[in-house]
C-alpha cells in the first residue's frame, strides 16, 4: 500500500498524509460537487506527530501515506484539531494501528471525541494557547471555538511558518494538486465560496473572531493547511482576506431568482422578473429548482442583495422543492438581503402566504407586496412581475459589484 499511496512534501518538517474522496457528492446536505479531501499531516520532528485524521473509510489510505514517510510505530503523537468524523472517524482504528504516547484535542474535543467514539481515557486536552515541544519543532494550539464546532482548534507550527487551519479556509474539492497555485483560480474561488456559504456562513460572527485571534497572536503565516481542499503556499493570507470578506457578508447588486414551476405559470413570472432587474441594472440569476440545487443558491447567496422566491401552490404549501431550499438557506442566516414573493394558483394560493412567513423570519426586507397569478400570468401579472425586478434593481443601485476572488483576480 505504502508504495501506492503516497506522502505529499509540504515543508521542511511537514508531510501531507491524507485521502482524496472523488465519489462524495452529499455532506450534511451540501452537493460537493468536486468531491473533497480530508487532509491529514505528518510533522516529522524528534517526536513525529500526525495532524488529524480521515473520514472512517479512508483510513487505510493515510495510514499506507503515513508508512510512506515513517515506520508507522514511530509516530508519537496525534493532534486531534476537530472532532467531526470527516477528520476524526479514523481516529480510534488509526490510535490503535500507531499506538502513539499522546492524543491531543481542545478541552470541548476531548468531550466530543469521547461522547462520540467512546474514547475516555485516551485523549489528553491541551490548554488555549499552549505549546508542546515536539523535539527541534513546537505547536502552538489555539481555539477557534464554532469554527467550525465548539471543539475546533489550529495549531501552528512555528519552524515552518504553517498553520493547521483544520475546516477554516478549506474547500471541497478533489484533486491530486496539492497546492492552491496548481489549481484553476476560478475553481478556487468558486469552491472556496461554495464552502463557506454552505458550512461556515452561520458562524461568520466566530469565524472574524478567529481571525482577530490568529492576527493577535503576531505570527507570521507561509503556509495554511486546511484539513479540506488545496494547501495555500503562495499569499496565504489571501484567503483570510476573502474569509473576512465572506463573514462581513458585503451585498452586492446580485439577485437570486429561485422558483420552481408546475405548469410554467412561475417560470413565467420569475422570466419578467429577471427583465425587470435587469433593465435596472442589477445582476440576476434565476435559479430554477428543477435543475439546481440548494447548496447552489447558498453559494449565490454569500453577495448577493436580494433573494426572489416563487412557487405554485400544491395542497395548499408552497412546492416542495422552494420549501426544502428556504429551510436550508434560513439555517445559513444570510443577513442585510431584500426581496420578492411571487407564485402561481388555480384555488386556494396559500404558496406566497408561506414564503412570506419564511422570509419574515429571515429578515428578509420585501420591498412590495407578492405577486400572485391565477392558473396563468396574464400580460398585467408579467408586468407587475417586470416592475417589481425594477423595484428591487433600485434597492441595490447602490451596493458595489461583485468582491474579487481568493487568489486576488
Ligand atoms: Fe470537515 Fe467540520 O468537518
Amino acid at each position: 500500500m505504502k508504495d501506492v499511496f503516497r506522502a505529499v512534501p509540504v515543508t521542511d518538517h511537514v508531510w501531507w498524509v491524507g485521502a482524496i474522496d472523488w465519489a462524495v457528492r452529499d455532506f450534511h446536505g451540501y452537493l460537493t460537487s468536486r468531491g473533497t479531501t480530508y487532509n491529514a499531516y505528518l510533522i516529522v520532528a524528534d517526536k513525529v506527530t500526525l495532524i488529524d485524521t480521515v473520514k472512517a473509510s479512508y483510513r487505510d489510505e493515510m495510514l499506507a501515506r503515513i508508512a510512506s514517510v515513517v515506520p508507522p510505530k514511530t509516530v508519537d503523537a496525534i493532534v486531534s484539531n476537530h472532532s467531526e468524523p470527516d477528520h476524526s472517524g479514523a481516529l480510534v482504528e488509526t490510535i490503535r494501528a500507531l499506538e502513539p504516547r499522546t492524543v491531543y484535542a481542545s478541552k470541548k474535543g476531548v468531550e466530543a471525541l469521547n461522547e462520540y467514539f467512546g474514547t475516555a481515557g485516551d485523549i489528553t486536552p491541551v490548554e488555549d494557547g499552549q505549546t508542546l515541544d515536539l523535539g527541534g519543532a513546537s505547536l502552538t494550539c489555539a481555539e477557534t471555538k464554532m469554527c467550525h464546532w465548539p471543539d475546533s482548534m489550529v495549531s501552528y507550527l512555528h519552524e515552518d511558518r504553517m498553520l493547521f487551519s483544520q475546516d477554516g479556509f478549506g474547500m471541497h474539492l478533489a484533486s491530486y494538486a496539492r497546492f492552491a497555485d496548481e489549481i484553476d483560480p476560478w475553481v478556487l474561488d468558486y469552491e472556496a465560496r461554495k464552502y463557506y456559504a454552505n458550512i461556515l456562513l452561520p458562524l461568520s460572527t466566530f469565524i472574524q473572531k478567529a481571525i482577530d485571534k490568529l492576527q493577535g497572536l503576531g505570527v507570521p503565516i507561509d503556509v495554511i493547511a486546511p484539513d479540506h481542499g488545496p494547501i495555500w503556499r503562495q499569499g496565504p493570507l489571501r484567503v483570510v482576506e476573502a474569509y473576512a470578506r465572506y463573514a462581513a457578508q458585503t451585498r452586492t447588486r446580485r439577485a437570486v431568482v429561485v422558483y420552481d414551476t408546475m405548469w410554467e405559470s412561475t417560470h413565467w413570472m420569475a422570466r419578467a422578473i429577471g427583465e425587470g432587474l435587469a433593465a435596472g441594472g442589477a445582476e440576476p440569476k434565476l435559479m430554477p429548482l428543477g435543475g439546481v440545487h440548494r447548496s447552489d443558491v447558498a453559494t449565490e447567496l454569500l453577495d448577493a442583495g436580494a433573494l426572489v422566491a416563487g412557487a405554485p401552490t400544491i395542497n395548499n404549501q408552497m412546492f416542495p422543492t422552494l420549501a426544502d431550499c428556504l429551510t436550508y438557506v434560513q439555517g445559513l442566516k444570510p443577513k442585510g438581503l431584500v426581496g420578492g414573493v411571487f407564485g402561481s394558483y388555480g384555488w386556494g394560493g396559500e404558496s406566497t402566504k408561506h414564503i412570506q412567513k419564511v422570509f419574515e423570519d429571515m429578515n428578509v426586507e420585501l420591498v412590495g407586496p407578492p405577486v400572485r397569478a391565477k392558473y396563468r400570468p396574464s400580460p398585467d401579472t408579467l408586468a407587475e412581475c417586470y416592475t417589481l425586478g425594477r423595484t428591487l434593481a433600485d434597492r441595490l443601485a447602490k451596493n458595489p459589484a461583485r468582491t474579487p476572488t481568493v487568489t486576488g483576480q
